[in-house]
């Protein structure tokens, strides 16, 4: 089996194949500091909690992460919770993506599973044969691997996706027009649970990795340049979107991080062609605004794994050929859900004064009703897989 990327989604599948005793290589482009480096998700639904707990990688976090059994929404200067224990039975861990990568590069190391860091120039040939290869450079010299079946995990910027010739292939894609600037400060968080604020200056939210490490974000215009803003200009802004109380508790300091992130829902069908299966970004993207990027990643994993399993040990192909139907039906109504959250909580550049009521309506009927708070917490701490 051969792993295009060593993002989250590639080194799960690896971790997963390796203890279940099927051999594995993974090809990365950049170096492991670099993947490390990036700082991206930090909410993991339940499911995706067990699972990594499956594959043995769960020790650090269940001492580490932190269990959060609700959000707080708030529009202008008033906030309400979501109470996911008592409305679902259930709750998220907030454990950020960089420590989880961090633990599976680690056991990976343990198993001693072949990963090739700086790899170019990847090309997938032959993957609708029985045979399909992939070349690619390493250390300037050129190399040809052939194997049973190739999982591309290597996000959107890949050469998976595109793999799948443009006849086979259809996008379903929505830009939206604004990004996201995420700020980390190791300052203590200004709510123990998150917090998703909309206000007529933009959304904001207030996340965290740990009790000494915050992580907030703003929405911004689209042509905004990180450098345009301070740390200064940030708290300032940040200050204005959330409610008063949490502003007066916010504590501030020098950022650690700071970038811009587009925010984009995006679909490819389908997601396996011959032995060529996709997994995470490299088949779909949604915007941050539900945390489902990382855990999107982790369900398609899990049923590529359940898949392969059966290929291996019971010769049955089925969940093979199921694959990409089984994964679409999670991915569209984490789509959804995504999308919902975006449209009720940002600003929207062309917004009608009707449509900025309906998000107010919306928001109104989610504080009052607990049949639509049950649907956002059901839909948040994630759908079963
Ligand atoms: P990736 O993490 O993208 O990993 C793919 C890997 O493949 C990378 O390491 C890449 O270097 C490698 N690769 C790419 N091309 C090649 C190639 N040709 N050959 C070899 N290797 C290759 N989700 C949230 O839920 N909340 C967030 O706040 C959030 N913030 C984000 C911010 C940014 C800037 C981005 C890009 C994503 C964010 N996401 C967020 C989404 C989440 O991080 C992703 O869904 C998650 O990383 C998906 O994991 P993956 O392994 O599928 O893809
Ligand atoms: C974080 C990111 C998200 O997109 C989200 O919805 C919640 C938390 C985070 O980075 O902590």
């Amino acid at each position: 089996m051969l792993i295009i990327g060593g993002g989250p989604s590639g080194l799960l599948l690896g971790q997963l194949l390796g203890r279940t005793g099927i051999d594995n290589l993974v090809l990365e482009r950049r170096s492991r500091e670099y993947v490390l480096a990036r700082i991206r998700a930090g909410v993991l639904e339940s499911g995706t909690v067990e699972l990594l707990r499956e594959a043995g990688v769960g020790a650090r976090m269940e001492r580490e992460g932190l269990i959060h059994a609700g959000i707080y929404l708030a529009a202008s200067n008033r906030g309400f919770r979501i109470d996911f224990e008592q409305l679902v039975g259930g709750s998220v861990m907030v454990y950020g993506q960089t420590e989880m990568t961090r633990d599976l590069y680690r056991a990976r190391d343990e198993m001693q599973g072949p990963t090739l860091h700086g790899v170019d120039e990847v090309r997938i040939h032959d993957a609708d044969a029985a045979l399909p290869r992939v070349s690619f450079v390493h250390h300037g010299r050129e190399h040809f691997v052939a194997c049973d079946f190739v999982a591309g995990c290597d996000g959107y910027h890949g050469v998976s996706r595109n793999t799948i010739p443009e006849e086979l292939r259809r996008e379903f894609e929505r830009v939206y027009p604004f990004g996201w600037l995420g700020l980390l400060s190791p300052t203590p968080p200004v709510s123990d649970e998150l917090i998703y604020a909309s206000h007529e200056r933009g959304f904001a939210l207030c996340s965290m990795r740990n009790p000494a490490l915050s992580r907030y974000y703003l929405q911004v215009p689209l042509d905004d340049r990180v450098e345009q803003w301070s740390d200064d200009a940030f708290w300032d802004e940040l200050r204005q979107r959330i409610p008063h109380d949490a502003s007066e508790r916010l504590v501030t300091g020098e950022s650690i991080e700071k970038s811009i992130a587009p925010l984009r829902s995006l679909v490819a069908e389908p997601m396996r062609w011959g032995n060529l299966f996709l997994c995470g970004d490299a088949a779909h993207i949604v915007p941050p605004t539900g945390a489902k990027g990382l855990n999107l990643a982790v369900s398609d994993v899990y049923y590529l794994w359940q898949a392969l399993k059966r290929h291996y040990l019971d010769g049955d192909d089925r969940g093979i050929e199921l694959y990409s139907e089984t994964a679409l039906a999670r991915v569209w109504k984490a789509e959804r859900f995504s999308w919902s959250m975006t449209r009720l909580l940002h600003r929207f550049p062309d917004q009608s004064e009707f449509e900025q009521r309906m998000q107010q309506a919306e928001l109104a009927y989610l504080e009052s009703s607990a049949a639509a708070q049950a649907s956002l917490a059901e839909n948040y701490i994630g759908l079963p897989f």
